[in-house]
């Protein structure tokens, strides 16, 4: 009979929080199950930097914590800036030494080839391939290991289930909330706990509930977005933090100083996932700031190809961004839709190279105007029409909802409405760019 390994000192190394968790029941339920069943050795949680990943991931570690009887161990790599040593965090993470005679990971297998533990792999996006390389190994070698990652991209491991976390909980802004039912939506009740952290007789009244309920869905229930934001109670009515998140990328910043830095200002979030992008894909990412409201798979073709990107490698950049998070994608009418976190677009990296303060238009917009004209114009030739230059304008135009500029497509200075080919490639009406911010060096 196999000699059992000797325990773990304790059952787990979870941090225990200042703050309670907000809403998930039904996140920790679902996940739990999913962990414990056949199909969930590897879980790994994805999403936009600040949605909640680790968060939830620990809630549904501390529920788990008497169902494995070697523990449920934590693994933090969001500081760890070099894959080799991957394995060599988890080894001290659970007291396990190297060996003269076999390697630090040969010695990892070994020692949990008969164990029954969770492990929690945090933060996993900049250590992807060592971090898929080690679950891999651990998967086959460990039959009583279970993985729960979190990592803005998932793994891409055979056995692994990639879990999107969704949102907080926001009310339908269009509907009419009591301010007593306000804080049933998990974003507004972490609105207002954040608030009364910081000014204690913040209450929901009224007039507040209708702008809590827009602040909330503007920030499409993103928890660090929301928590940014509420810091700001402190020195702002609710309905000026409203009018202020036109210009989210000043708004959002000032983070716990216990919090990452990655998580100090939304921007900083941004940056961490931009700068694990490939360079193709940082010039789609800063081509795709010129749309609002969404964009199809053919406008962000003629959009964002051009100068060092071809038309057909656009689907497998865009589907990278997907892949890190920083691109939604919802089907309408059985098509792929694209789009951009509301909070995401203001602090993307490129803002200030796109736009300046005034909303005037740069290299990016002049490339998309560029395009566009070249579009419509090859269709109008197409047709037999004349001089499509100069019939089919793209202009700009400031004051937009936003402080950003539009691309209008001249009305009625085309015959055959450049407007209407921009819808037909699949811009919706106006196509809007942040305001001006910093962006990424
Ligand atoms: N359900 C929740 N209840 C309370 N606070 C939450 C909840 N979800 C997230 N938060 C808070 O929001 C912030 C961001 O959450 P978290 O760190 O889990 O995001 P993340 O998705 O792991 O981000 P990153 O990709 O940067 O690692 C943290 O301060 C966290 O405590
Ligand atoms: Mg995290």
């Amino acid at each position: 009979m196999a000699r059992s390994a000797p325990a773990l000192h304790g059952r787990d190394n979870l941090p225990t929080h200042a703050t309670a968790l907000v809403g998930r029941d039904r996140e920790v339920a679902d996940l739990r199950q999913l962990v414990l069943s056949d199909d969930g050795r590897l879980v790994t949680l994805t999403g936009v930097g600040g949605c909640g990943k680790t968060r939830l991931a620990l809630g549904v570690a501390s529920s788990l914590i008497g169902s494995f009887k070697d523990g449920v161990w934590l693994v933090e790599l969001a500081a760890l800036a070099d894959p080799l040593l991957v394995p060599q965090v988890v080894a001290s993470v659970l007291g396990v030494r190297e060996r003269s005679d076999r390697s630090l990971l040969a010695a990892l297998v070994a020692f949990l080839a008969r164990r029954q533990v969770l492990l929690v792999l945090d933060n996993c996006e900049h250590l992807i391939k060592a971090c898929a390389e080690l679950a891999d190994t651990l998967l086959h070698s460990c039959p009583g290991v279970r993985l729960l990652a979190t990592s803005r991209e998932a793994l891409h491991i055979p056995g692994e289930r990639a879990w999107r976390v969704p949102s907080l909980a926001i009310p339908d802004p269009r509907s009419i909330v009591p301010p007593g039912e306000v804080v049933r939506y998990s974003a507004a009740q972490l609105f207002v706990e954040r608030a009364q952290a910081v000014q204690s007789n913040f209450g929901v009244t009224p007039r507040s509930a209708p702008v809590l309920v827009a602040i909330c869905a503007r920030l499409e229930g993103l928890p660090l977005a929301i928590e940014l934001a509420a810091a700001w109670v402190r020195a702002l009515g609710v309905e000026q933090i409203l009018e202020r998140l036109d210009d989210a990328f000043e708004l959002l910043v000032g983070g716990s100083p216990l919090a990452p830095s990655r998580q100090q200002t939304m921007r900083a979030t941004l940056d961490w996932s931009y700068g694990l992008l490939a360079p193709p894909e940082q010039i789609v990412f800063r081509r795709l700031a010129v749309f609002v409201g969404g964009w199809s798979l053919e406008a962000a073709e003629v959009v964002c190809s051009g100068s060092g990107v071809a038309p057909q490698e656009v689907l497998g950049l865009l589907t990278g961004l997907v892949d890190a998070s920083l691109v939604q994608v919802d089907e309408q009418d059985w098509r792929a839709r694209y789009r951009l976190l509301e909070p995401v677009p203001p602090v993307r990296p490129s803002a200030a190279r796109t736009f300046g303060r005034a909303g005037r238009c740069s290299i990016p917009a002049r490339h998309l105007f560029r395009v566009l004209c070249r579009t419509v114009g090859a269709r109008r030739e197409r047709r037999g029409a004349s001089s499509p230059g100069r019939s089919c304008r793209a202009r700009t135009r400031a004051g937009q909802p936003a402080g950003g500029a539009a691309l209008v497509f001249g009305p009625g200075r085309c015959a055959d409405g450049g407007s209407d080919s921009a819808e037909r490639i699949g811009i919706s009406g106006s196509s809007k760019a942040p305001s001006a911010r910093a962006g990424r060096g």
